[in-house]
């Protein structure tokens, strides 16, 4: 059916499942389908040339718009925090409040910058940042199919938008849900909107915004892309869901997580670095192959 699955890096628990799910899809036609992302290592690549790509606060973590001690005590956090969130040992429980103290640790220390507005689009210009390979026809091929992209992160909102609009990808059917910095009228950084959105409370986030979800109430079947257990809960908005299928980026500690993303994804991509089996998928569900 989509010959990608066969590649290298396609781990699946049942294909059967699978198989069965794309039809269903597909059947259903494009206009009852809507796609829901991740951002940060889900459509930007984890590492390039065997060094590791920026997350959406790593690129200002990184940018000129911070202090040389700023930058190294977001090192220090991330040094910390990162190991914690993809440990295998603990529990979701056990892991919630550490994101919760990373994340506003971390917010604290960029509102302490006074960041202002203009400096971002420099910061992503001048970042490592990369979308997956395969990216333009990823988008592309959505937008010219009226298909929603709800890119759900746990990222920074201003930053994510400002690559995407640098890839010229920031197309009318994407919308997001992030951390979305607020500026005061001289546009310096006083604290972040809203409620914060970290790695393991995205379920809270999508229940936030039911209006969204009820506007796409006529799409009841959902392609999902994560790279963490948490980004499944991205599509607990959705109403009167009918399909789900999803897939999960396994970019790190592979040995460790692969059973519980095999349990929990019904595709696993493997330290795969590029969009083809969900750009084939794509096509796929649209009927386009
Ligand atoms: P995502 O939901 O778009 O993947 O974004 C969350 C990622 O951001 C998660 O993998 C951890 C990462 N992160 C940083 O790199 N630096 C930080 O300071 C924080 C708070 C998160
Ligand atoms: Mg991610």
């Amino acid at each position: 059916m989509v010959p990608e699955l066969s590649n290298s890096s396609v781990c699946m628990k049942d294909p059967q499942r699978v198989q069965q799910i794309m039809q269903s899809i597909r059947k259903a036609g494009s206009n009852t389908l809507q796609v829901i992302s991740d951002f940060d290592m889900t459509l930007t690549r984890f590492s390039h040339n065997g060094k590791r790509c920026p997350t959406c606060h790593n690129i200002l973590d990184n940018s000129k718009a911070i202090s040389t001690e700023c930058r190294e005590k977001l090192d220090t956090l991330l040094k910390t925090y990162y190991p914690i969130e993809i440990d295998t040992s603990l529990s979701v429980e056990e892991k919630l409040p550490l994101m919760v103290e990373w994340w506003t640790k971390a917010h604290d220390l960029l509102v302490e910058q006074r960041i202002r507005k203009d400096q971002l689009a420099e910061a992503v210009r001048e970042s490592d940042a990369m979308l997956r390979e395969g990216y333009p026809l990823f988008f592309d091929h959505l937008h010219e199919h009226s298909i929603p992209l709800l890119i759900f992160s746990a990222g920074i909102g201003d930053i994510l938008e400002e690559v995407i609009r640098q890839a010229g990808v920031f197309h009318s059917n994407v919308n997001v849900f992030s951390n979305y910095m607020d500026f005061d009228e001289s546009g310096v950084l006083r604290a972040f909107k809203g409620e914060l959105i970290h790695i393991y409370n995205k379920r809270e986030g999508a229940l936030l915004n039911t209006g969204h979800f009820q506007e796409l109430r006529t799409r009841p079947n959902v392609l999902l892309l994560g790279d963490s257990l948490g980004d499944l809960n991205m599509a607990d908005g959705v109403q009167d869901m009918e399909n789900i299928l999803k897939i999960g980026f396994l970019n790190d500690k592979v040995e460790e997580r692969k059973q519980a993303y095999l349990d929990s994804y019904d595709i696993v991509l493997i330290k795969d670095e590029t969009l083809e089996v969900p750009n084939a998928i794509v096509l796929y569900l649209t009927g386009n192959k």
